[in-house]
């Protein structure tokens, strides 16, 4: 304050007409809200995301930001015939409108923002649709595509990514583009947690809607909670943690009844297809959380069946205080073992790896037969020293690496296709750096897993250039 006062007598002194001297304040108040356009809201839709909500062949939901002079928001839908008059089919659907205040949280020179969701039903299944977002005047989105799931089983493609969390606008986004580019068609992404690295940084949120830009509103997003999602600092216990002020407004996710309040929009099961994806999150009510996965392992009708969650099983760097609670844990293997989960996509170490356990009910003939195929991954630039001595130690349970890396940013494809699943992991310049296809009879629920691995050099830090940046913490 003291400091402030000082300024101001300063300028007084040195500047002589009031022009100059708005000038001078002016530019003062320049120097401290130094904001980036794109992180102000405005009358036009931004942190637009398309999520499932309910049956993926004939439901979506959508979210999106404006300021708040934007009192009424809509969206249309209509299918996505190839004539420019599309349009004149579009259901126009209300929107709801929260006040979301930034308060101390602020990123921009607002401290109040409207978001506003709607949700699509009765859409055809495997159908392409056009759908925009605005205020029902003048001040519409662009008209974005998607494609609903078909009813039953029918090829597709998603992308999985690990951590983005830190130099998200400027080192992120060429990872989501270069997977765009990879596979333009995939039916959705899935972000395994720590999508950003301060919970409540509007700028940095900011950032990763930029990075993504019209992605994020095309394809259909699975947002997975992560430690970063929540606020330190304070002294707080990781029970008592607070979830990021902008989760809920930002993604329009199921809401599980039955599960504790804290748990709403970050536990959920998107169905899609013949596949089931079952979302928990690893930093709230972990135990709780058992019973729920149990629950949904149960459900019959579906040819394969994944978990994701932000703290990994198999940690390539491990730190207890970093990592899910012992018992859940347990909890959760076992789980996973007893319903032989096909895949584990996790996050948080800052390394890559993916490994397996081995058919444990039969015996493993050729050393070929899969259990569970267990990954970490990250796609931001902020890196770990994986260590190999701590993953040798889950031989005891079965589990063995097949591929790591260090120091490099990844995006996964995972190409479903009847009973066969191909995964595949690319660098963010495009390289295939780690591949298997997964083969299921579906009666027996035996599967075979065929590594597919290309023939170049394990990544580490002595082979690739060095990557350092005072905001990585
Ligand atoms: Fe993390």
């Amino acid at each position: 304050m003291k400091l402030k006062c000082i300024y101001l007598i300063f300028s007084l002194m040195t500047v002589w007409s009031p022009g100059a001297l708005a000038d001078q304040l002016e530019g003062h108040k320049h120097e401290h809200n130094d904001f980036r356009h794109w992180e102000i809201a405005s009358r036009d839709p931004d942190r637009i995301f398309l999520t499932f909500h309910g049956d993926a062949a004939t439901r979506r939901a959508v979210t999106w930001r404006t300021d708040t002079n934007v009192k009424k928001s809509f969206l249309e839908v209509a299918p996505a015939l190839a004539e420019p008059g599309f349009d004149r089919l579009a259901n126009r659907i209300p929107a709801l409108t929260e006040v979301v205040d930034l308060g101390a949280a602020k990123g921009s020179n607002q401290s109040k923002v409207h978001y506003h969701s709607a949700i699509m039903t009765g859409l055809n299944p495997d159908t392409l649709y056009a759908y925009r977002v605005g205020d029902g005047d003048k001040r519409w989105s662009e008209w974005i595509q998607f494609r609903t799931a078909a009813q039953k089983a029918k090829p597709f493609e998603f992308i999985y990514f690990g951590d983005a969390q830190n130099d998200v606008h400027s080192r992120w986004s060429r990872v989501i583009r270069m997977a765009h580019q990879t596979a333009p068609q995939a039916a959705f992404a899935l972000h395994a947690g720590d999508l950003i690295n301060a919970a409540n940084s509007d700028t940095e949120w900011a950032g990763w809607f930029k990075a993504g830009s019209y992605l994020h509103a095309q394809w259909t997003g699975i947002p997975v909670v992560g430690n970063h999602e929540y606020l330190h600092g304070g002294g707080a216990r990781k029970s008592q943690r607070k979830m990021s002020m902008l989760w809920q407004p930002q993604f329009t996710l199921p809401v599980k009844e039955g599960l504790s309040e804290e748990l709403h929009e970050t536990v959920y099961t998107v169905e899609y297809q013949d596949v089931q994806i079952i979302v928990l999150n690893s930093m709230k009510n972990t135990l709780e959380q058992t019973k729920y996965m149990e629950e949904q392992l149960k459900k019959p009708g579906f040819n394969w069946r994944f978990v994701t969650f932000h703290y990994p099983i198999y940690s390539p760097r491990f730190r207890e205080k970093h990592a899910l609670p012992k018992a859940t844990r347990e909890e959760w293997r076992e789980l996973i073992a007893k319903y032989k989960v096909d895949c584990v996509f996790q996050g948080h170490d800052h390394a890559y790896l993916r490994g397996q356990v081995p058919m444990r009910s039969a015996p493993n003939v050729g050393g070929n037969q899969l259990e569970t195929l267990y990954v970490v991954s990250v796609s931001g630039p902020k890196q770990g020293l994986p260590e190999p001595l701590h993953i040798e130690k889950y031989k005891k349970e079965g589990f063995s690496a097949v591929r790591v890396a260090e120091n490099t940013q990844f995006f996964q494809v995972i190409e479903m296709n009847g009973n066969e699943m191909t995964y595949k992991a690319y660098t963010t310049a495009g390289e295939l750096y780690d591949a298997a296809v997964i083969k299921k009879d579906f009666k027996t629920g035996m599967k075979t897993i065929r590594q597919m691995i290309p023939d170049t050099k394990e990544r580490t830090f002595e082979n690739t250039l060095e990557y350092s940046s005072e905001n990585l913490k």
